[in-house]
């Protein structure tokens, strides 16, 4: 019997976008329970409408984890999301992500030598191992999560930040976080921080840019790393808002520098952005801080609330948008044909490790 070679990406190119809405149904259909399609909140609609279930990273981890029966994930999101799902499903299970270029240029911004570098840097200051519990945000690389795994140390969502600060301050006295520098002041000031317990280690410099006393004394050590979309979130932006709407609430996400977190009404993940958005009341004004796929969809869903992203310049996240129907189709055309394309796969060390982060958090339940 001849096997078909795996399809190119190429022969899609021309498709019509009615072609490609029926070929993924049938292709869905084909595959039915063997396949799940996961998609985060920032995916475009036209993506969204194919997946099982949505959700925020958190959430979408939860999922892939309870769902061993299939065989097949295909993850519409960025790549830490893909190995996470991989990190937190059985050996046998496929995680697919549809185009390998989709990945996320804050987990980018750290790498395991630098932390392994600060971690040496740490170790010879005071027994970093006793003092400092290492907590990594999700957007980080396996082997990030890795290294928090072999440490002793946690990973966290931005929907569960407080909980595992809390968490790690019952183990340890001090924190290093990495690779959100935001996300970590706010999370640290939101549980009754200041600004004097916070050190922003920059990797490009020996001991990240401090003394060894500034070191001795500082609670929480800060990755220097950012998301630049939510950084085109200016304090600018929300005065402007309220001078123009008395009555407006803003709502973003902790990716968003201190000056737009500190004058927001409120600040979440996506999820929780998604759900205070759809449970106000019909005639609320919202000013939202975070990608544009995601409130362009809350736009069109709500007609009757006033909806406004919160920069006046575009941005979004060019790496999810490049998950688009076309690598979808593709991907899935291919299981049908038995062949599996863009597999992500955690080396099996790196995943058992990575794994005692990830149930570190998750053990904690929320
Ligand atoms: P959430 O976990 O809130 O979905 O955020 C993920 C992310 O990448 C935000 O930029
Ligand atoms: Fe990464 Fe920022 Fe995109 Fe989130 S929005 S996936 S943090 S680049």
């Amino acid at each position: 019997m001849l096997h078909k070679s795996a399809r190119e990406i190429q022969s899609y190119q021309s498709l019509l976008p009615e072609e490609i809405h029926v070929r993924t149904v049938q292709a869905k259909e084909a595959l039915g329970h063997h396949l799940v399609i996961l998609g985060h909140n920032y995916q475009r609609d036209e993506v969204i409408e194919f997946s099982d279930f949505q959700g925020d990273s958190l959430k979408l981890a939860r999922i892939s984890s309870e769902l061993s029966d299939r065989k097949y994930i295909v993850f519409c999101g960025v790549s830490f999301m893909a190995e996470t799902a991989d990190i937190l499903s059985p050996s046998n299970q496929v995680v697919i992500l549809p185009d390998l270029a989709a990945g996320c240029s804050m987990a980018d911004m750290a790498e395991l030598e630098d932390v392994e570098t600060v971690w040496e840097s740490l170790c010879a200051i005071f027994p970093a191992e006793e003092k400092v519990m290492p907590v990594v945000y999700v957007n980080s690389t396996a082997e990030l999560k890795a290294f928090c795994g072999t440490h002793g140390g946690i990973t966290c969502t931005s929907s569960n930040a407080q909980s595992v600060f809390r968490w790690a301050f019952e183990h340890r006295e001090k924190i290093l976080f990495f690779p959100d520098e935001h996300l970590g002041r706010y999370t640290a000031k939101s549980i009754g921080l200041k600004e004097s317990d916070l050190l922003v280690w920059d990797p490009s410099l020996p001991n990240g840019g401090h003394t060894p006393e500034e070191i001795r004394q500082a609670t929480v050590l800060l990755w220097k790393g950012f998301c630049s979309v939510h950084l085109m979130f200016r304090p600018e932006h929300v005065r402007a808002f309220r001078s123009n709407y008395s009555d407006l609430k803003v709502i973003v996400h902790p990716e968003c520098c201190e000056g737009v977190v500190e004058q927001a009404d409120l600040v979440g993940s996506t999820e929780l952005i998604i759900q205070t958005v759809s449970n106000s009341a019909p005639g609320t004004t919202w000013a939202i801080g975070t990608e544009l796929n995601l409130v362009n969809r809350l736009k069109r869903i709500h007609a009757d609330k006033k909806i406004f992203f919160l920069s006046p310049t575009v941005c979004q996240c060019s790496t999810m948008f490049r998950i688009d129907p076309i690598h979808l189709l593709w991907a899935i055309e291919n299981l049908v044909d038995g062949h599996v394309v863009n597999r992500i796969s955690v080396p099996a060390d790196e995943k058992w490790w990575a794994g005692r982060a990830l149930d570190r958090m998750m053990s904690l339940g929320f």
